[in-house]
This record gives C-alpha cells, sequence and structure tokens, in this order.
C-alpha cells in the first residue's frame, strides 16, 4: 500500500466516523426532542381532557354512543387516546378501532376516583403518560382516560423526521460523491506530474514536466519545472568547475613530473658514477627518498583526479573481466614472497567493472597489510555476498584504533605521519580505493581493534551498469 492510497483509506475511516458521529448526535437529539414532548404533553393533557370533557358532555347527556364513538375517532392517529367508560368501568367509547381494553385497565395504576390524577408509567419499555378523570354530565357518571405513549410519540415524530432523514442521507451521498469525483479529477494529472517529478529525482533532470490544466497543480509544475532546470543549471556549473581543478591538478602534475624526471635521471647518473664519499652518501639517500616519495605522490594525485573525472563522466569504461585470476596475478607478482598471503576463492567471479581500477584498490590494500601490519600472514577472500562480489583483504597485525577508523578513506589522513612517510605513504591510497568502489556503485568498509589485525571489505555489484 502506497502512501496516497494510505492517505485514501484514513480519509474515508475519518469521513465515516464522522458520518457516525453525525447519525449517533441524530439520533441522541430525537430521543432529547421525544422527552421534552412528553414532557409537554404531560403539562398540556389536563387541557386538553377539559376540551375534550366540554365536547363529549351533549353526547353523554344525551346517550349519544355513537356519535360519541365517531368523534373518538377523530384522535385515531393523534398521538393522545381518548377511552370513555361508563360507570361501571366498562369501555363504550375509544380513539382505537379495536380497543382490547374493555374495561377500565387499572392495573396501570391509574387511579379512577381521584379527580384529576396524572402519572408517568411504563409500559413494554416504553414511558406512557395519561389521566383518568371521572366526569358527571347528567344524573350518571363516566371515566374518561386520556393516554399519551412514547411509542407513539416516537412514531409520528419518526415520520416526520424520516423526510429530513432522507435529505441528510441524500446529503452524504452527494459529499460523497463530489469528494470520489474530486479526487478521480485530481489522480490523473496528480500521477503524471509525480512520474515526472520521481523521475527528476533519480537525475533524470532533462524528463519533461508535462503542467496540467487542473489550476490547483499547474502552479506547482511550474515551481518544478523552475527547480529542475535551476538543479541542471547548479549540476553543469559544478561539473565544469569539477573539470576545471582536473584540468588544473593533471596539468601541474605533468609539471611536477618533467622535473622529476629530470631528477631521477641525475640520480641514476650519480648511481652509475659509483664515487660518492661517505659525507655525501646521507645527502644522497635522502634526495633518493624524497624524490620516490614525490614520484608517489604526484602518481597517486593524478589517478585520484582520474578516477573523479571518469566518475563524474557519462560512460563508464567498464568491461567483464575474471576477479579471481586478476586477484591471483596481483598476489603472485606485487608481494614480496616471505610473506604469507592466502587466497580464498570461495566463489568464481565474472566482474563488470575497470579492471586496471580493481587491480589498483585490491593492490593499495595488499601494501597497506604488508607495509604497516606487521603480520605474517595475510587472507584474500573473494566471495558472493548477495548480490555482490566481495574482496576482503584481512590481515592480523597492530590494527588501527576506532577513533581513526571514520577519517580512514580521507585525502591524505594518515594514523602514524612519521611511519606513514617513512613507509614512503603519501595519505592517499585508501581514497584512492574509496573512489574506484565508488565509480562502480560499490562500497568499502573496514573492522578493526588495535592489536588485533584489520579487515577491509570491499563490496561492489555484480550486475554494474
Ligand atoms: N592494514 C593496515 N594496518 C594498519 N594500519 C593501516 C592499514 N592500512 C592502512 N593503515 C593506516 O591507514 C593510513 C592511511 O592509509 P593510506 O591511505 O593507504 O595511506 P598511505 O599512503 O600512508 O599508505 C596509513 O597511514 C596507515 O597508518
Ligand atoms: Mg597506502
Amino acid at each position: 500500500m502506497n502512501k496516497r492510497e494510505k492517505f485514501l483509506i484514513s480519509s474515508l475511516l475519518w469521513f465515516t466516523g464522522l458520518v457516525l458521529l453525525f447519525v449517533i448526535i441524530y439520533f441522541l437529539s430525537i430521543v432529547k426532542f421525544n422527552n421534552a414532548y412528553m414532557e409537554e404533553e404531560y403539562h398540556e393533557l389536563p387541557i386538553f381532557q377539559k376540551q375534550i370533557e366540554y365536547a363529549i358532555s351533549p353526547y353523554l347527556e344525551n346517550k349519544d354512543f355513537k356519535s360519541l364513538e365517531k368523534y373518538c375517532r377523530i384522535f385515531e392517529n393523534t398521538d393522545v387516546k381518548i377511552k370513555i367508560f361508563d360507570k361501571d368501568k366498562k369501555l363504550i367509547a375509544s380513539s382505537l378501532t379495536n380497543d382490547k381494553e374493555s374495561v377500565l385497565d387499572e392495573s396501570q395504576d391509574l387511579n379512577a376516583d381521584s379527580q384529576n390524577k396524572r402519572k408517568f408509567d411504563i409500559i413494554d419499555r416504553h414511558k406512557i403518560i395519561g389521566l383518568v378523570k371521572k366526569v358527571q354530565p347528567g344524573n350518571e357518571a363516566y371515566y374518561l382516560k386520556l393516554t399519551v405513549s412514547e411509542e407513539d410519540v416516537m412514531k409520528i415524530l419518526l415520520q416526520a423526521q424520516h423526510y429530513l432523514f432522507l435529505f441528510i442521507l441524500l446529503f452524504i451521498l452527494f459529499v460523497i460523491s463530489s469528494i470520489i469525483y474530486i479526487i478521480q479529477k485530481l489522480r490523473i494529472p496528480f500521477n503524471v506530474l509525480q512520474e515526472s517529478v520521481i523521475k527528476i529525482a533519480n537525475g533524470e533532470l532533462d524528463t519533461e514536466i508535462k503542467v496540467p490544466k487542473l489550476e490547483l497543480l499547474e502552479e506547482l509544475a511550474v515551481c518544478i519545472k523552475k527547480m529542475a532546470q535551476r538543479l541542471k543549471n547548479q549540476i553543469n556549473r559544478l561539473k565544469q568547475l569539477e573539470e576545471y581543478k582536473s584540468d588544473f591538478i593533471q596539468n601541474v602534475s605533468h609539471e611536477i613530473k618533467t622535473p622529476i624526471t629530470a631528477i631521477n635521471s641525475a640520480i641514476e647518473l650519480l648511481e652509475l658514477k659509483n664515487n660518492i664519499n661517505e659525507q655525501d652518501k646521507e645527502c644522497y639517500e635522502i634526495i633518493v627518498h624524497q624524490s620516490k616519495m614525490l614520484n608517489s605522490l604526484v602518481n597517486d594525485i593524478l589517478s585520484l583526479s582520474e578516477i573523479e573525472v571518469e566518475k563524474t563522466g557519462e560512460h563508464k569504461n567498464f568491461k567483464r573481466f575474471a576477479l579471481n585470476e586478476l586477484i591471483e596475478s596481483i598476489v603472485n607478482y606485487t608481494i614480496p614472497s616471505d610473506i604469507k598471503i592466502n587466497l580464498i576463492n570461495k566463489h568464481i567471479i565474472n566482474l563488470l567493472g575497470d579492471k586496471e581500477l580493481i587491480s589498483t584498490a585490491v593492490s593499495n590494500l595488499l601494501i597497506n597489510a604488508v607495509k604497516y601490519s606487521k603480520s605474517e600472514n595475510i587472507d584474500v577472500i573473494i566471495s558472493c555476498v548477495e548480490n555482490f562480489a566481495q574482496i576482503e583483504v584481512k590481515d592480523y597485525g597492530i590494527g588501527i584504533s576506532q577513533e581513526h577508523l571514520p577519517f580512514l578513506f580521507d585525502r591524505f589522513y594518515r594514523v602514524d605521519k612519521a611511519r606513514s612517510r617513512k613507509n614512503g605513504g603519501t595519505g592517499l591510497g585508501l581514497a584512492i580505493v574509496k573512489n574506484i568502489t565508488e565509480l562502480h556503485n560499490g562500497t568499502i568498509a573496514v573492522k578493526s581493534n588495535l592489536g588485533e589485525g584489520s579487515n577491509f571489505i570491499i563490496r561492489i555489484p555484480m550486475e554494474n551498469i
């Protein structure tokens, strides 16, 4: 489930929750309204009783029970039920067609003898209010019973509220369909815009951003377009600066190489003559050592700059080669024979990459292990981990303390400057390794503890593009 789907579902849940809340409030208000209505009826019942009493008196006086029945039927569909009983408490007229109460039901505790008694009672879980009044229009006594049941009130109220409820339901349906319509209308241009933005985020800055006709997204699309253009300009400017920098470094390095070559030729000449006296020997050795240092420094700077140029370039010079064979030849031909190197080929790997550069990276790690670790044993392990070719160079020597590890791959960073310089180190070896692995979309990591040796791990994706 993507973020947008999650958003839609949560919005829908919120909306459903709101509708439910509305329905609950609606029904609670109906109940509240009912109670208020019943309370009102409770107060109005005696007034109503007086009016009825006045209206039925002539019928009772004339004993015209037919007309009395007719009169009562007018109230058939109202919430007030009217019943009239004779002096023996037998029913003689009712507003109900088939009234089951043929004798005055005193179980409801509506005291028939009291002059004017009203009371609330609960029947079948419904509240019922009523009163019984003894009336005596002529010589004979009659009982007039008026009742209002909550059930009837509810029925009438619900009937009235039926239309309101239907209207609200239609309104909710209208709101939901409007929201769905708006979402649908937004979805297509939004998807198109999202696709373009994802492409830009993945570095395809030339992606065409289609400006949707929808006003809501138009401004956003124009802004994204501007942003992509500015980003492209900045990147081009940076690339240009990087090119200037590399050109400058390469020019300077080549310029420095010319005098170094001259110095080296002079040293060789001096060596051939073989007549350096003891006094000059020390000076001569300093010149030889420093010249070598200078030479390797210029070579390292040059190769670092070349890798950086290749990193920013679009086309990489990658070919498929046998990784195990390459590392075997490095181990056999570049490392002194007094150090034991165990080459462990866990997997045979055909890697797509720059063979020369991979060779430089592995050599740098091996030379470091030989130079610095003072370990007599070095393991080189080639394996395949997930979709990565993994090359481990593991020594069991002096190790590196934790505080140095985060900076080890920085340019010119050396743990022990004096020792490194004495060994001919420039501090660029590991920076070169890092750049080479990055050029191959890979990683370099180190695990080390002081006195326990170091393990440098290169990982390069098998399917390099
Ligand atoms: N296998 C190792 N054992 C101990 N120290 C190491 C090892 N590899 C590198 N180092 C330390 O890391 C520093 C940086 O290495 P590197 O970038 O190759 O520079 P350098 O030109 O000095 O060899 C070295 O100066 C050394 O102190
Ligand atoms: Mg080194």
